[in-house]
């Protein structure tokens, strides 16, 4: 793979094709309104990054049940009440020229109970004092994430992206740390990966049939295992009931450290699967043309871009401009991020995580 192979036309197996090899990855922001409704600086912010080249553009984790809110201020899809603000979204990406998608978010056990969220375990023992969620608390989120994708796609959005990554309600019910259920979301692999399977197929059997549905799925940490996730990955892939897998590593590069894969990257477990129509990308500190090409030649289809992409806005058409051009490094300053077109609301969140913003004395 070289890097002007980044700038090739990617076709899905529903809908339009991806334009180029690049895509947004999901970047929450928390500067949207306290119900959930788009602010002016989140349509400013996808406006920019509409402009900016990408293949795909993505929300942020966006709720697809008020109950299941992680952060303050995001973005939300649980009500009619969020279509207008929703619309003029996936207007702007198309006008950029983008695919777009929404990414549906439910925080589980990690529902926010200061911002009105209800944490929604998989077990009884993983919040003292908090039930595992019934069989019919189970269909009812699993159909408020089918209703989300049914107004994504009514806001005019090309397909959603489902959260299944960082511990998450779908990433929590994937891991036997997590969930000790023993009815038929719990025990086996099969039976953990069901209420994933549910929400895509729910979804591809609700939605138009050109709808795109991505999925995340990360690997590490919250008691998930890897072997487990190859081989209800492989299933998925083969089936065929997604357009695209994206692999949320924090470093593209990751070395497996334990089990069966030890000493291979984690990128190449996944590629090394066969994956028929559908596509697999990855992100994780891809800042450069030539690190994308990279992970290309190690199998991915495409890459995703987070930190890089809110450093530089149009960072895709910098790597297409100039095959060597390289993302800034980190940490920056409030005032850069500022000069940027970022709000004040986003560099706020933006200090929350490490490294990313340079304390101001
Ligand atoms: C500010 C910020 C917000 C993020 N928000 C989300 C999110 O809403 N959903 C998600 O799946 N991942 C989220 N991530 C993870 C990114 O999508 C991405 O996987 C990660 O940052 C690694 O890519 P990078 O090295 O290019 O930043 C976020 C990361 C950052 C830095």
């Amino acid at each position: 793979m070289t890097v002007s192979d980044l700038f090739e036309p990617l076709p899905l197996l529903h809908g339009r094709p991806m334009r180029n090899r690049i895509m947004l990855a999901p970047l929450v922001t928390q500067q949207s309104e306290h119900d959930g409704s788009a602010s002016p600086f989140d349509k400013d912010w996808y406006r920019q990054v509409a402009d900016a080249g990408y293949a795909l553009v993505q929300t942020g984790a966006t709720t697809v049940e008020a109950s299941g809110i992680a952060y303050g201020r995001q973005l939300g899809i649980h009500s009619d009440a969020h279509l207008p603000g929703l619309t003029e979204i996936a207007k702007s990406i198309r006008e950029g020229g983008a695919l777009s998608a929404v990414q549906l978010h439910h925080a589980g056990h990690r529902a926010n109970p200061l911002l009105g969220g209800i944490p929604a375990p998989a077990s009884r023992h993983t919040i003292p004092g908090i039930a595992a969620l019934s069989i019919d608390e189970i269909e009812r989120i699993r159909d408020s994430f089918i209703t989300a994708a049914q107004r994504a796609e009514q806001a005019g959005f090309e397909g959603i992206s489902i959260h299944g990554a960082f511990g998450w309600i779908l990433s929590e019910f994937m891991s036997p740390m997590l969930n000790d259920r023993t009815d038929q979301y719990g025990g086996s692999i099969e039976n953990r990966a069901r209420f994933t399977i549910e929400v895509i197929e729910g979804i591809r059997a609700h939605t138009n049939p050109d709808f795109q549905i991505g999925w995340r799925l990360s690997i590490e940490r919250y008691g998930l295992r890897l072997e487990e996730l190859r081989e209800i990955t492989g299933e998925i892939l083969d089936r065929e009931i997604i357009d695209y897998l994206d692999l949320a590593l924090w470093d593209s590069n990751q070395i497996v450290q334990e089990g069966s894969y030890q000493g291979k990257s984690m990128l190449s477990v996944f590629t090394s699967l066969p994956r028929k129509r559908v596509r697999v990308g990855a992100a994780g500190k891809i800042k450069s043309a030539q690190r994308a090409a990279e992970v290309m030649e190690e199998g991915a289809d495409y890459v995703l871009i987070g930190r890089a992409g809110i450093l530089e806005r149009d960072f895709p058409r910098l790597l297409q401009a100039d095959h060597h051009h390289v993302s800034p490094p980190i940490p920056v300053t409030a005032k850069y991020l500022r000069d940027t077109g970022l709000s004040e609301r986003f560099i706020n969140h933006l200090r929350g995580w490490p490294y990313f913003v340079r304390p101001e004395h």
